[in-house]
């Protein structure tokens, strides 16, 4: 691919990029995966420890629901800890952490096999078993890591909610996975203020019934009202003689639950989305290493939030597999002034900065003064993820924070596919803005409304057409959903909900979501989220919501809203809703704006024309509207 001249603006990967890589080039990758695609991920898997070996790498017998490494017995947390303790990596770290307050905490592998041990002994002593569904629901510190080994490492089947997330959030999750363990933290740091978690979770719980326990870990030591009998202090349990530090990994089959992770879909309520021990396991595994590079002098950072797939695949179980020191920071980029990430690059040494383009736009703001005062030369390679990179922030955080000396990994994914679908690798020419093409031996397509693949630079809707590892196994209780919502528009095809373009290089071109979902600041939300929040207000009769451009999170949230009869519109209402929203889904989910509203455009079967109310915000022309009932 590197002899070819490629149209528009290419950086070409440099001699010394391409002298220091430790993995295998994209040509002879895609070599292997195109001659033998079963063999190229068997090959993979063998780098793993499996208790039994699999008997088919792929079963598309019962498709769309695809199975991997059939038969196998394994434990992904084997894999991230106990293999590293018969090697050198043993004593070597594992996990570094700075809190926002400056608190520091590092983890040896050996450490950190100790702590799940531990753990996962406290998990079973409180009647936890394989197949249990158990919540975790904290900031970014050690804690999260630790329980969600903990769990894996017994089989319990984890979902994470994300410490930004709020009440109604937290309890639509708890009863959607009917958990019966919660694992929270009494606060988190945000700014130097606390976010009051369990007083959230208290409130969350009282809406939801399945829940019988409560374990909190201590983070920020404020005053929290524990529950007698239901709650329970996490530093206290580890001291116990049950919290012994052995406990035997579960052999687990390929197939079963690792965890469920909510996401934001078109419609309704967040999915849960089901990932397995086996398919993930190598799919994450293979992916961090051949895009990353990754290797025992690393130290990565993956400046995503555990509550996140992100965090998921590239915080913890991506970096484990392979051995790698990750770093995890506690608070936000640009506190208490802009340079924090850039102190901590030079700090520890950082090799490797996996973060979101909100993020980069955020800090380029700032100007190149505060990462000019930094020497960020440990830097070799960089990573971008969530939605597509603008090329000036591309530029900026090539040419400012990589020194121009480090490629720029724009890794396309989803919280449904669980590893890198579209990126490059160090060895290929970058193009800012584009994820360049699908990893090895995986085919994609951008088709138009009939299925037909559309023309080079045409814009159309990306679908996978080969299974991966990695990929989704179903909607947690509800495998309808899970076929109507990926498998229906083009029978046999994974539909991503994204549009695309190709251009005559062959390198994918993301445009954006096509459903109702918003990126805001990287994150996933739903319209429908924001809008079931807002009319859960007893002010509120009606409410639609809509993402339009915004210059550093992407997507900001507008909402237009019908108020009951009788109520009145006022600067104060707006406010209150925009907080009742904060307090129901979170912070990310406010709106920018709420507009009063006599009535929305809908279709006559009563649905939202939200593509009317953009384009009305946006001034542009509103396009078809003879569905419009009004
Ligand atoms: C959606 C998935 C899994 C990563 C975190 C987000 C958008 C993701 C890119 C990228 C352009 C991107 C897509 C996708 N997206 N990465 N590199 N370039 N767009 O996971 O929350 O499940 O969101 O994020 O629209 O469908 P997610």
């Amino acid at each position: 691919m590197s002899d070819k001249k490629l149209s528009g603006e290419v950086f070409y990967p440099s001699e010394n990029t391409l002298k220091d890589l430790r993995v295998k080039k994209w040509d002879d990758l895609q070599k292997a995966a195109s001659e033998d695609y079963e063999g190229f991920w068997s090959n993979i898997a063998s780098e793993l420890h499996w208790f039994r070996k699999w008997k088919k790498v792929i079963d598309d017998s019962k498709k769309p629901f695809y199975k991997w490494f059939t038969e196998a017995k394994t434990n992904i947390v084997y894999n991230c800890l106990d293999v590293h303790m018969e090697t050198f990596r043993k004593n070597k770290l594992a996990l570094i952490w700075e809190g926002e307050n400056g608190d520091f905490k590092a983890f040896s592998y050996y450490a950190l096999h100790r702590e799940t041990n531990k753990f996962a002994n406290v998990l079973k002593s409180m009647g936890v078993r394989k197949g249990d569904r158990v919540t975790i629901y904290m900031g970014r510190v050690p804690e999260i890591v630790i329980a969600m080994l903990a769990c894996a490492r017994i089989g319990a089947i984890h979902s994470v909610v994300y410490g930004g997330f709020s009440v109604e959030a937290l309890h639509e999750r708890l009863e959607d996975s009917h958990s019966k363990l919660l694992i929270v933290a009494d606060g988190a740091y945000q700014r130097g203020k606390i976010v009051n978690l369990k007083s959230i979770a208290d409130e969350a719980l009282q809406r939801a019934a399945s829940v019988e326990h409560v374990l909190v870990v201590k983070r920020t030591g404020h005053e929290i009202n524990m529950e007698f009998g239901r709650d329970m202090w996490y530093h206290e349990l580890m001291n116990m003689p049950f919290a012994k530090s052995k406990c035997e990994a579960e052999e687990m089959d390929s197939e079963d639950p690792l965890f469920m992770l909510y996401t934001s879909g078109t419609t309704g309520k967040p999915k849960a989305i089901l990932h397995t021990h086996g398919g993930y396991m190598v799919g994450v595994y293979a992916t961090l290493r051949y895009v990353f590079d990754i290797n025992d002098e690393d130290r990565y950072w993956c400046a995503a939030d555990p509550g996140w797939i992100t965090g998921h695949s590239y915080i913890v179980y991506g970096p484990l597999l392979n051995g790698a020191t990750s770093f995890l920071y506690e608070g936000a980029p640009n506190f208490p002034y802009p340079n924090r990430w850039w102190q901590m690059i030079e700090k520890y040494g950082i090799t490797i900065l996996y973060t979101a383009p909100t993020a980069i736009r955020g800090l380029m703001r700032f100007g190149d003064a505060w990462p000019g005062r930094h020497d960020l030369s440990s830097l070799r390679l960089l990573g971008s993820v969530g939605e597509p990179i603008n090329p000036e922030a591309w530029r900026w955080y090539h040419s400012v924070i990589g020194g121009g000396r480090c490629p720029i990994m724009d890794t396309w994914w989803q919280t449904e596919t669980g590893m890198f679908m579209i990126t490059p690798m160090p060895s290929v020419p970058l193009k800012p803005g584009s994820g360049t093409r699908p990893f090895p031996g995986i085919e994609m397509d951008i088709l138009d409304e009939e299925g037909k693949p559309v023309k080079d630079n045409e814009e159309g809707f990306l679908v996978i057409k080969t299974p991966w590892p990695a990929m989704i196994r179903t909607i947690y209780n509800d495998d309808d959903r899970y076929v109507e919502q990926y498998w229906s528009k083009y029978p046999g095809y994974y539909l991503t909900g994204d549009s695309a373009r190709r251009d005559e290089d062959g390198y994918f071109w993301i445009i954006g979501r096509v459903d109702d979902v918003l990126k805001v600041s990287g994150y996933r939300l739903g319209t429908a989220e924001i809008e079931s929040a807002l009319v859960s207000h007893n002010a509120v009769s009606e409410a639609a919501a809509i993402g339009l451009p915004h210059d550093v999170k992407g997507n900001a949230i507008y909402t237009y809203v019908i108020l009951r009869a009788g109520v009145q519109g006022s600067k104060e209402l707006m406010e209150e809703l925009r907080n009742h929203v904060g307090h129901e889904v979170g912070p990310i989910a406010k709106p920018e704006s709420i507009e009063f509203v006599e009535s929305l455009p809908k279709t006559r079967s009563g649905k939202i024309m939200r593509r009317v109310l953009k384009a009305k915000a946006l001034g542009e022309d509103p396009g078809n509207l003879s569905t419009l009932e009004d």
